[in-house]
C-alpha cells in the first residue's frame, strides 16, 4: 500500500509500536531490528558472537568486508546523534556498502513530505536498508510495515521506547567484561522513565538470564513498574549499587521531559544519583561502569570515573561499530533471500 500518510495518521497508529514478529520473516530470519523484544538467547548470542568478529585491536586496520557490496544503506537521523550515526556509517562502509546520510532539516520532509513518502523516494533509488533515528514512537515498526519486501529497517533509537544495537552493543560490553549475565546484578541509574537505553538493556539483560537487575532513579524519572517485569525498582543510590558487577549510568533526557517538576537540579541529582569512584566502592569488586553517551560528566558521572580502568564507556563505542556490523550483514542475507 503506497498511500500519502500525514504524520497526524501515523501518531494515530502508535498504539502498535512493539510488534516483535514484524521483524521476522515467514522463516524465521531477521529481516527488520525494531526492538530487542521478540529475539530469543540464540539469536541475540549469535549476533554478539558475529560482532566479536568484527573486532581488532585498537591501533590496528579496521576489520572489513564485502559482504555488503551493492547494498546501499540510508541512514536517517530526525534526532541528533553522534556514537550510532557514526557507527552504522562506518559499518556499512567498512562492509562494502555504498551509504547516503540524509540531512532530514534539509530534505523535502521540512516541505511536509511524509516519512513514508521520503523512504519510498529512496527505496525508488534503490536502498537497500534504511537506518532510522526519530523521536516518535512507533516510527520504525511503522516503516516497517508499509516498506517494500526487499527492504530492511534498523531502528537506531526511537523516541523513549526502543534503541536495540545499543542494547546489544551493552550486552556484549558486559559479556566480554564480566563472561556472562546470569550470575550478574546490573543497576541502571538514572532517567529510566524517560531512556530507550535502559528499556533495550532490560529486554536484553532479562532474555540473556541476567541475575538480577536494579532500575535506580529518583521517583519522579522512575519507570511505570508495569513495562519493566521482574527488575527491582529503587530510588537510593547506595542501596542501588551495593554488590552490583555492573553499573550503567543514564543521562537525564531533557528534551523528553515536559515539566521539571521534581527532577533534582545538577548539584543535587549528583549528590544524590552520581556515579563516583567513592560510590563505586560500594559495589561488587571488580565492578564496571558503563554510560551510553552522550555523557555529562559531573551530573551523572563523576568525570575521573568516566576515565577511569574501571570504564567501560570507550569499549561500549567500539563495540558499537561491530554490532552494526553484525545486524547489517545479518539482514542483508535476509534480504538475499527474500
Ligand atoms: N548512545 C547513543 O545513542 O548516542 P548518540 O545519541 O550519540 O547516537
Amino acid at each position: 500500500m503506497r498511500s500519502i500518510m500525514s504524520i497526524s495518521k501515523l501518531f494515530k497508529e502508535k498504539a502498535v509500536v512493539q510488534d516483535p514478529e514484524l521483524q521476522f520473516t515467514s522463516s524465521g530470519r531477521l529481516r527488520h531490528l525494531i526492538t530487542l523484544r521478540g529475539l530469543n538467547k540464540s539469536q541475540i548470542t549469535s549476533l554478539l558472537d558475529q560482532a566479536e568478529q568484527f573486532l581488532s585491536p585498537l591501533g590496528e586496520a579496521a576489520v572489513r568486508s564485502q559482504s555488503l557490496r551493492g547494498r546501499t544503506v540510508a541512514n536517517l537521523f530526525c534526532e541528533p546523534s553522534t556514537r550510532t550515526r557514526a557507527s552504522f556509517d562506518l559499518a556499512a562502509r567498512r562492509m562494502g556498502a555504498d551509504v547516503l546520510n540524509l540531512d532530514v532539516n534539509t530534505s523535502s520532509r521540512k516541505k511536509g513530505e511524509s516519512i513514508l513518502d521520503t523512504l519510498y523516494t529512496l527505496q525508488a533509488m534503490q536502498v537497500d536498508i534504511f537506518v532510522i533515528r526519530d523521536a516518535s514512537a512507533g516510527v520504525p515498526a511503522y516503516i516497517a510495515r508499509h516498506i517494500d519486501s526487499h527492504v530492511s529497517i534498523l531502528n537506531a533509537g526511537e523516541a523513549d521506547v526502543s534503541h536495540p544495537t545499543q542494547g546489544l552493543l551493552d550486552l556484549l560490553t558486559i559479556r566480554q567484561r564480566k563472561g556472562g549475565f546470569s550470575k550478574l546484578t546490573v543497576a541502571i541509574v538514572g532517567d529510566i522513565a524517560h531512556s530507550r537505553v535502559a528499556r533495550s538493556a532490560v529486554d536484553g539483560l532479562t532474555t540473556m538470564g541476567v541475575g538480577e537487575l536494579r532500575l535506580v532513579s529518583p521517583a519522579a524519572l522512575a519507570p511505570d513498574p508495569d513495562t519493566v517485569p521482574g527488575c527491582h525498582i529503587m530510588d537510593n543510590l547506595d542501596d542501588g549499587i551495593r554488590n552490583a558487577d555492573v553499573v550503567m549510568a543514564l543521562r537525564i533526557q531533557r528534551e523528553r521531559i515536559g515539566s521539571l517538576d521534581g527532577i533534582p537540579g545538577i548539584d543535587e541529582y549528583f549528590a544524590n544519583f552520581g556515579i563516583s569512584g567513592e560510590r563505586m566502592t560500594h559495589a561488587a569488586a571488580g565492578a564496571i561502569v558503563m554510560h551510553p553517551g552522550p555523557m555529562n560528566r559531573g551530573t551523572e558521572i563523576e568525570s575521573a570515573l568516566a576515565d577511569s580502568p574501571q570504564s567501560a564507556i570507550t569499549q561500549q563505542v567500539t563495540n558499537g561499530v561491530a554490532v552494526r556490523m553484525a545486524v547489517l550483514d545479518t539482514v542483508s542475507k535476509t534480504l538475499a533471500l527474500q
